[in-house]
């Protein structure tokens, strides 16, 4: 069989021509911010496609309009999307197209400006969410800072069963996310070269926040 993506130490590299076309445009400084927004969109919805490949399915029985046909459906967990604020709130329209049925939860964080420790400013979450599998959203993982300390937060609130997505990763980043927490597994469209002085990722696509929202 196929392979339909690269996996390597829990790093899933989405390799779909789709997603890779639509990551290039991305990348592309020239690229507006409504065009931007809609490409983001439409790549969470393919990950969304890849990304839930190993859920779990029961056997049953429909009855068509010619006979009864053998199918399969969902069972198992229900999911929970949870966007970092801002930029993974990007992702959250492209993945519900998919997933109609998902709660939905925002975690908000900064980073001290002195102590550099990022300190969360906002979180709602469905009430049952630690009986669901929760995919954690961000375009952009860099130096890992935000992702693992939002699963920091996220276990805290007894939630263990979590999937981190993002479009681009830094090697940097993922080697923290997995120091910090080794289980959760990575879905993205790339591994970049690293980080630049002011931790951005090279080459990048740049600020995910300013070009999705148009703030710079
Ligand atoms: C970006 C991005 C991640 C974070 C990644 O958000 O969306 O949350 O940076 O960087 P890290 O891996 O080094 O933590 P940013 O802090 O710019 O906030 P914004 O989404 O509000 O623009
Ligand atoms: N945050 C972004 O939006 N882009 C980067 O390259 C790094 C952090």
């Amino acid at each position: 069989m196929n392979k339909i993506f690269q996996e390597k130490n829990g790093v899933y590299v989405l390799d779909h021509p789709l997603i890779q076309h639509k990551l290039a445009l991305l990348r592309d400084k020239n690229t507006i911010t409504k065009d931007f927004r809609e490409l983001l969109s439409e790549v969470a919805m393919l990950m969304a496609y890849e990304v839930t490949r190993d859920l779990p399915l029961r056997p049953v029985d429909v009855e068509t309009p010619m006979g009864t046909a053998h199918c399969h459906m969902l069972e198992g967990k229900k999911l929970a999307l949870i966007p970092i604020l801002r930029a993974g709130l990007g992702m959250v329209d492209g993945m519900t197209n998919l997933i109609p049925m998902a709660k939905i939860g925002h975690i908000g964080l900064y980073r001290d400006p002195v102590t550099l420790e990022p300190i969360e400013y906002y979180c709602k979450l469905p009430d049952d969410v630690e009986n669901r599998v929760v995919i954690l959203l961000d375009p952009m993982l860099a130096t890992g800072g935000s992702a693992a300390a939002a699963v920091d937060f996220l276990k805290m609130r007894n939630i263990e069963d979590i999937k981190f997505v993002c479009l681009v990763a830094a090697p940097e980043g993922v080697n923290h996310l997995h120091a910090s927490h080794p289980e959760i597994p990575i879905y993205c469209a790339a591994v970049d070269d690293g980080l630049d002085d002011h931790a951005y990722i090279v080459p990048g696509l740049g600020d995910a926040g300013d070009r999705l929202f148009g703030t710079k």
